[in-house]
Formats: C-alpha cells, sequence, structure tokens
C-alpha cells in the first residue's frame, strides 16, 4: 500500500500552482498523492486542465449553498470520500470558518504571493509596489482562521525593479511560487515540520531545504 499523503488541491481559478504541485507529484519519491482537485468555481480553468490528466476532480460551487457552513459541509464530505489526509490551497478564493480551518489544523497549507507577514489580502503587487518594497516574494503557510495567517512552512524572494508594473511583478512572484509550493508540500507530507506555538521549524534531516528559503537573485 502507498505510504504517500493522500493530498487534495483546491483552486478557484488558473490554477498554475495545482500543475505544479501536480507535475512535481509524478516523481517517484514524491510523498504526495494528488488524489482530487476541487474548486469552488465551476468555471476555473483548471478543473478542466485536472481533468484531462485523468485527476480525480470535484466542483463544489459555493454559490449554491445557502451559508458558508453549507458550503463547507459539503466540500468535507467530498473530501472525506476522497481519503485526503492534506488540503493544498492553490489560488483558492475563499475564506474559510474557523470550525473549518480547525477541523484542518496543520493539515492545511497555502501559498500567498507575498512575503508574509507583509501584503495579506488582495491586490498584493500593487500593494507592495504603492509601498516601494525592493524585495517581494511568496509564501507556504499553514492555514489558521485569520486571513492569510499561520506559521509559515517556506517563502521565496524576488527582486522588484523600478520598472516592474504589477503584472510583470506577479509573473516574477509567480514562477517562485512554482518551485517553492513543491518542495513546502514535500516537506510537510514527507512529516519534516515540527510545531511550535506560533512557528514550526524544519527537521535537520529533512534536506533540500534550499528551495524553502530562496533569497532574492
Ligand atoms: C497565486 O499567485 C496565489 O499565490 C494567489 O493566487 C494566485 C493563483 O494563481 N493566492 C492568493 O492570493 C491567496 N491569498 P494560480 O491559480 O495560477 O495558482
Amino acid at each position: 500500500m502507498s505510504t504517500k499523503k493522500r493530498t487534495a488541491i483546491l483552486i478557484s481559478g488558473r490554477g498554475s500552482n495545482m500543475k505544479s504541485l501536480v507535475e512535481a507529484s509524478r516523481t517517484a519519491d514524491y510523498p504526495a498523492e494528488i488524489v482530487l482537485v476541487a474548486s469552488n468555481r465551476p468555471e476555473a480553468p483548471g478543473i478542466g486542465w485536472a481533468e484531462k490528466q485523468g485527476l480525480r476532480t470535484a466542483v463544489v460551487d459555493h454559490k449554491q449553498f445557502p451559508s458558508r457552513e453549507a458550503f463547507e459541509s459539503r466540500l468535507q464530505t467530498v473530501l472525506d470520500e476522497h481519503g485526503v489526509e492534506l488540503v493544498a490551497l492553490a489560488g483558492f478564493m475563499r475564506l474559510m470558518t474557523p470550525a473549518f480551518v480547525e477541523r484542518w489544523r496543520d493539515r492545511m497549507i497555502n501559498i500567498h504571493p507575498s512575503l508574509l507577514p507583509s501584503f495579506k489580502g488582495l491586490h498584493t503587487h500593487e500593494r507592495a509596489l504603492a509601498a516601494g518594497v525592493k524585495i517581494a516574494g511568496c509564501t507556504v503557510h499553514f492555514v489558521r482562521a485569520e486571513m492569510d495567517e499561520g506559521p509559515i512552512i517556506a517563502q521565496a524572494a524576488v527582486p522588484v525593479f523600478p520598472t516592474d508594473s504589477p503584472d510583470t511583478l506577479a509573473a516574477r512572484v509567480l514562477e517562485a511560487e512554482h518551485r517553492v509550493y513543491p518542495a513546502a508540500l514535500r516537506l510537510v507530507a514527507a512529516g519534516g515540520i515540527q510545531f511550535g506555538v506560533q512557528k514550526v521549524t524544519i527537521n535537520q534531516h529533512s534536506g533540500g531545504t534550499d528551495t524553502l528559503f530562496s533569497p532574492a537573485i
């Protein structure tokens, strides 16, 4: 029997981070297996890609449910049906209730396109440029009830150039996202994390940590 962690990826849109996780998971020694790709938006382009790859997919359209709780209850059922052990949010643009987050505590991770705790929320790149930061980046973290909060697993930094627009910066950060998210999921699925009160530390023997903390180049 496979010892790989049964992992669901939740998306709302394009799904480029999902693709990077799916591609990484095809490596023989990768410790996570993608058993489900689910979207809260039926029109998410990523779900079509996942279907073509022969992955199990589900759409749980939040608009069809009277409350956040009802939506999450259905989502939970779908996750249970697929025996999911880990959840990776990849451009999943929906806040979860504290009860759902607690249920998945330390088993649900997210990627955000900023160096948290800076620039939580939407329009990250616009705000980073407006603030005049010289380094931007992305963060993979465990999900907690507050938006874009939670123990940080991995970060990658990229330079910000004076000529950058939100789009050019987003593209540079996205490249970093595609490197760092597969590395972070690998670490979490392999159990290479120790939990502290506010933070996590990476077990010494985990190896390959370079990708988890990439400086700006
Ligand atoms: C990514 O940049 C991801 O970091 C961001 O949405 C984009 C999704 O792109 N997520 C958030 O802002 C979450 N707060 P993708 O669908 O191509 O992976």
